[in-house]
């Protein structure tokens, strides 16, 4: 079944739940990714001082709840990440298709190890472009870049 997700710009009053967002969806994708090299808090301070002032943010809402985030720089998504409970129900590809409405090219990194999201990119039209070692991202994972033209 599909989910009902409210697509919108979020706001510095959504902070706090883009943060949660982000680290539950990301501690919940350990098996495919290392873990964040920063403690909730710097997590919560980045999110509320940096992201939603200087990036443009969009939340996929469900019930009045965040429950999808992706984060815009220029051409990159730099995150996306739907909450466990609502994966694979058309949350993230209702939210992608809203990124590529904004930009005629998009790109992002993800690690190798991401399965799951490396096939959900490539089913959304995403190319990988580059393979890097690791010494490109501050985790020091093997990364992919990816790239989609609209
Ligand atoms: C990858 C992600 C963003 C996709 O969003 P979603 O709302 O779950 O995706 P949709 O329901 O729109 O599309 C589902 C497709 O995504 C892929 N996918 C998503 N989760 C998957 C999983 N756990 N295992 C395998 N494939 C998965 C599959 O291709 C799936 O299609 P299928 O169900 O027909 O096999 C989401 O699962 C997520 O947040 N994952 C954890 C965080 C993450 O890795 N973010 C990306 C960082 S670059």
């Amino acid at each position: 079944m599909l989910d009902a997700a409210r697509l919108r710009r979020a706001t510095t009053d959504d902070a706090a739940d883009v943060a949660e967002v982000y680290l539950i969806s990301r501690r919940a994708a350990a098996p495919y990714i290392p873990r964040v090299r920063h403690t909730d808090d710097d997590v919560r301070e980045w999110v509320a001082s940096i992201v939603l002032v200087e990036r443009e943010v969009w939340v996929a809402v469900i019930d009045d709840r965040i429950v999808a985030i992706a984060v815009l720089r220029d051409d990159f998504v730099d995150l996306f990440y739907v909450l466990p409970g609502h994966q694979r129900r058309g949350v993230g590809t209702r939210l992608l298709a809203q990124c590529k409405r904004q930009r005629r090219v998009l790109r992002l990194y993800t690690f190798q190890s991401n399965e799951p999201a490396r096939d959900f990119y490539e089913k959304h039209g995403f190319r990988a472009v580059a393979f890097g070692d690791g010494t490109g991202n501050e985790e020091g994972e093997p990364d992919v870049l990816y790239e989609w033209r609209g």
